[in-house]
């Protein structure tokens, strides 16, 4: 195989990249995303500010740029991300209790039903937990209750049946640090009551203090409670192909890991372009963090 996606399918795995709409009308950035990728995740496409400006009124047009053109090219699309205490309208910022537990759920339901059939994976909910401790973040809609992520998956299952839904996270890589457990024990309380949820994405925006020794502990623990687990946003500062290769490598490991994306195309993409941290350079060329992806897959 000469590309990432098709050397991930030989493992019937996914290789992946965020897309930003604004980017789909340069031709370097559309032939390298179009080659190498088998996956797309819209970068801001579809956080809650884009999708739903004024309450009920969706709106998807940078959103369906990216569905559109991931469909011509034969791609599969990661939906990203339905409930997020970030990027969020003011009219939602506004609101508490019910009524923001309604127009949680609405959001959830406008969304997915739009795009029903279409989406391989959904970040149903990301980054509801604090750094740190095991706490939930404190964000509009946890003052809602501590269900909030119980109703969002049990909506988003009524709404698409046929995408998988997922919790996505940061700092939940190191098996023994306070939010990776409390996020585990989430997910094994909702397999252990029949909550609707397919899959944890480990976004794996990582620091430079690499390698990463937990993270196929991390993985397999996850996996054996019956969920995927993903690597869903994956950017290491200076791209050290060492590190790129062990990562893949983790996922490799993990029968249930079902994919790697990777947070952007060429560095100056990224949303830590200074960090240099993908596997393109600006012009467009390959990193020796590239080949070493591609060896190890
Ligand atoms: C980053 C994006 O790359 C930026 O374009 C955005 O404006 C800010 O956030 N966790 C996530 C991603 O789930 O959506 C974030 O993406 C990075 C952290």
């Amino acid at each position: 195989a000469d590309t990432l996606g098709s050397a991930a399918a030989r493992t019937g795995r996914y290789f992946g990249t965020a897309i930003d709409a604004s980017k789909l009308d340069d031709p370097v950035y559309t032939t390298i995303a179009g080659r190498e990728f088998d996956m797309v995740t819209p970068e801001n496409g579809m956080t809650i500010d884009a999708t739903e400006p004024r309450q009920g009124q969706f709106v998807f047009t940078n959103a369906d740029r990216i569905v559109d053109w991931a469909a011509q090219n034969g791609k599969r699309v990661r939906g990203h991300t339905l409930l997020w205490h970030s990027q969020q309208p003011q009219w939602l910022v506004n609101l508490s209790g019910g009524a923001l537990r309604q127009a949680m759920l609405d959001h959830v339901d406008g969304v997915m039903t739009h795009y029903k059939g279409k989406i391989y994976a959904w970040d149903v909910v990301n980054e509801a937990f604090a750094d740190g401790t095991g706490a939930r973040r404190n964000s509009n809609f946890q003052r809602t209750g501590d269900d909030w992520i119980e109703a969002a998956f049990r909506a988003a299952r009524a709404a698409d049946p046929a995408a998988k839904l997922c919790y996505n996270d940061y700092n939940i890589e190191d098996w023994t640090s306070a939010k990776t457990q409390a996020v585990y024990a989430m997910v094994k309380d909702f397999t252990s009551r029949g909550v609707p949820i397919d899959c944890v994405g480990f976004q794996a925006h990582f620091g430079s203090g690499s390698p990463y020794p937990d993270l196929r502990t991390t993985l397999r623990n996850f996996a054996a409670l019956g969920v995927d687990v993903q690597i869903t946003e994956l950017d290491i500062p200076s791209a050290p192909a060492a590190t790129y290769a062990a990562v893949v490598g983790d996922c490799l490991a993990v029968p249930r890991c079902a994919g790697v994306t990777v947070w952007g195309v060429r560095d100056p993409d990224s949303w830590r372009s200074g960090d240099t941290p993908l596997l393109f350079d600006g012009d467009g060329g390959k990193k020796p963090a590239y080949t070493a992806v591609l060896d190890a897959l």
